[in-house]
């Protein structure tokens, strides 16, 4: 893995959209795994920029989201499909067709969840996967496990992880209980990886990630094992050799 640190969270949203946005003109047919959280909003914002001032076209890129809840009106506010809209699809050139995002309220999940691997194997691999990390070690939403699921699944949340996005609601209540993720299997098979972290209160997370055991509690340290991965991050921590 890579490690980037930067001294504000302004200058890696300007490098994270810059690989995402060099990767587009190098391979203007690329595929982009996206995430949805905090942590991505200002970099999709400086895509966004980059794109208005007609240096970028994603026309003939496409996208896969990493997850989506479970239950949620795809019109709710928090939605990841609403989310991806707002922060970035209704602002870019990329078609609709050509993004991606699990539908969490089909009446079969599972075979939501076959259909979504297959999309992505037909269509794959990713060229880049975007990731945050969860307070608790977790990718996409692959929850800290004994084992951990090979392809995209329905997943409970646990309830640290609903409290950490309970800031999105207006009540942990109207938190959905479970989504639909891409599995580690799924997002490992991108042929490269941006890891973006920030805030203080991730260095504990991202410490473990790079310099902990490989271990599925804490599902983002498995990256290690990837041969490309790239670690952008606000957080004062370094390997540790
Ligand atoms: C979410 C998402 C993850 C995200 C993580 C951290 O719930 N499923 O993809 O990386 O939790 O979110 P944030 O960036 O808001 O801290």
């Amino acid at each position: 893995m890579i490690l980037h640190k930067f001294k504000n969270s302004a200058d890696l949203d300007r490098a994270a959209a810059d690989l995402i946005i060099s990767m587009v003109r190098a391979k203007p047919n690329a595929v982009l795994g996206m995430a949805t959280g905090g942590t991505p909003v200002g970099l999709y914002q400086e895509i966004v920029k980059t794109y208005k001032a007609g240096l970028v076209s994603f026309a003939s890129a496409k996208t896969f989201n990493l997850d989506e809840y479970v239950g949620l009106p795809v019109t709710h506010q928090e939605s990841y499909r609403n989310f991806m809209q707002r922060n970035l699809f209704d602002h870019i050139d990329i078609k609709r067709e050509n993004t991606h995002v699990p539908d969490g309220n089909a009446t079969d999940v599972d075979a939501e969840c076959r259909n979504y691997d297959r999309m992505m194997f037909e269509q794959g691999p990713v060229d880049l996967q975007l990731l945050g990390i969860g307070g608790n070690g977790h990718i996409g939403f692959n929850e800290p496990d004994t084992q951990l699921s090979r392809g995209t699944y329905k997943v409970t949340l646990k309830q640290e992880t609903r409290e950490a996005n309970k800031r999105f609601f207006n009540h942990i209540d109207e938190v959905p209980t479970h989504a639909v993720t891409m599995g580690m299997g799924t997002i490992m098979q991108a042929k490269a990886i941006l890891l973006v972290v920030k805030g203080a209160e991730k260095a504990a997370i991202l410490d473990a990630t790079l310099n902990g055991p490989i271990t599925t509690l804490v599902p983002a340290s498995l990256l290690q094992t990837h041969p490309r991965v790239i670690v952008m991050t606000d957080c004062d921590v370094d390997y540790k050799v």
